[in-house]
């Protein structure tokens, strides 16, 4: 299904213009789909060191997002999404360079499969960005949104920081709580997509892959 959806996005890649790649294992495939089209752009931005890697490795030529006055499109998975195309990213702790490309993309592509697709969102804990001096104090600030704040073992982030995943709070209003959590000091992004969700999903399932636009 991954690759399935991953494929499905190729049509969405404009011929001459630079791409904006995601992170994780659903956008492995689509970078692996890419592949056969590098002659055809003119290169990509990357979410993570992760995806930067696997591009060049394909041969592909990656682009410091400085370097681009024109983003037409951004390929990324999800962890959840809903059917605003809202989404919950950052499993891959990918979260805030995704949401740097996706606010300069003039096109967000999310590809995935069927079990991301929730009615609500906030059963997928929701990855939290931190500066590791402020970690105590995101931690308290957090709990008291009433949700249970863990901070992820083993986890740095490309851009030297931590994460804390917030589990099992209520999402009724992405939006505010997006902006709400982002005003705490020391947090430098959270995963929630709902500000800037996508414009189009791509959803896999065994049957094929529809297309979803925002309600
Ligand atoms: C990484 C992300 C990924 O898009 C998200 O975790 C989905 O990954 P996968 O395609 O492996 O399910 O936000 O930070």
């Amino acid at each position: 299904m991954k690759q399935a959806v991953a494929r499905a996005a190729i049509p969405h890649v404009v011929e001459g213009q630079v791409v904006g790649v995601g992170t994780g294992s659903t956008a492995n495939f689509f970078i692996d789909e890419l592949a056969s089209l590098r002659q055809r752009i003119s290169g990509a931005v990357a979410s993570s060191e992760a995806t930067r890697r696997r591009l060049e490795a394909h041969g592909i030529k990656v682009l410091d997002l400085n370097e681009v006055s024109r983003l037409p499109v951004y390929v990324d998975g999800a962890d959840e999404i809903n059917r605003s195309l809202q989404m919950i990213k950052g499993g891959g702790g990918a979260l805030t360079r995704e949401k740097i490309v996706a606010a300069v993309a003039e096109k967000v592509v999310c590809i995935a499969d069927q079990s991301k697709l929730v009615a609500v969102l906030g059963r997928f804990p929701l990855p939290v960005e931190v500066i590791p001096m402020a970690l105590g104090h995101v931690r308290r600030e957090l709990a008291r949104l009433g949700g249970k704040p863990v901070v992820r073992e083993r986890c740095i982030t490309d851009n030297g920081n931590l994460i804390i995943d917030l589990h099992g709070i209520e999402i009724t209003d992405a939006a505010a709580l997006e902006s709400r959590i982002n005003q705490i000091v020391g947090v430098v992004t959270n995963g929630l997509f709902a500000r800037r969700p996508a414009d189009v999903c791509l959803l896999a399932s065994a049957s094929g892959v529809q297309t979803l636009l925002a309600d």
